[in-house]
């Protein structure tokens, strides 16, 4: 697959996040945490990983859906999956979650972060970016949920986290607050 495929299907381009790991995760068995119409997990594929993109939307799915029958792509799997039940069904080597905990339920998120970590194959990755809501930059947004400082980085103890900052950025809409942003990577032992 030699064309952008969000391109040419008028998506954005994948999360930045997303295509840095891929500088650091070697290809395999992947899922997409809140695909949305998928640009994250097109990108993936298009790397060479086989990926599971999951979302709540119904309308997101289906467009990824005729994307994927459009192009006769084998190696994405558009599944509707609610993320709050934090029962994944299959073990992977890199799972994906940008800017989607923010809309889970509060009370769930330590559980979707636990099934995310047992369902990491040993030496495999996890990729999440998420708001923080801080004394400096307090989160603007009403989400249902938003991390307090050091908070994913404490939930990941005992795992080797190659990328970890709270930095300031900057929402579409001009709003600006820290996110987390995390890569890493579960031990060989673990
Ligand atoms: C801001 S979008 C991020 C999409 C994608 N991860 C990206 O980086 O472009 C958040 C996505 O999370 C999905 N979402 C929200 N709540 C969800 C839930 N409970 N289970 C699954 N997906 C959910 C939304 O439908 C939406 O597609």
């Amino acid at each position: 697959m030699s064309v952008d495929l969000n391109q040419k299907y008028g998506l954005n381009p994948a999360h930045s996040e997303v295509v840095a790991a891929c500088q650091v995760v070697p290809p395999g068995a992947a899922l997409d945490m809140g695909c949305s119409n998928g640009r994250n997990a097109l990108y993936l594929a298009q790397q060479g990983f086989t990926v599971t993109a999951v979302d709540i939307n119904p309308a997101s799915l289906q467009q990824l859906q005729q994307i994927v029958d459009h192009e006769g792509i084998s190696a994405v799997s558009p599944q509707l999956y609610d993320l709050n039940d934090a029962s994944l069904g299959a073990d992977y080597d890199f799972i994906a979650c940008t800017v989607t905990l923010m809309f889970l339920d509060p009370l769930r998120v330590a559980s979707v972060l636990s099934d995310m970590q047992n369902r990491t194959r040993a030496g495999g990755y996890n990729l999440i970016v998420c708001a923080v809501d801080s004394d400096d930059y307090p989160c603007p947004v009403p989400f249902p949920f938003t991390f307090v400082p050091g908070e994913l980085s404490t939930a990941y103890e005992g795992w080797e986290q190659v990328k970890y900052n709270e930095d300031v950025g900057t929402m579409h809409n001009g709003a600006r607050l820290r996110f987390a942003t995390m890569l890493a990577r579960k031990p060989n032992d673990g």
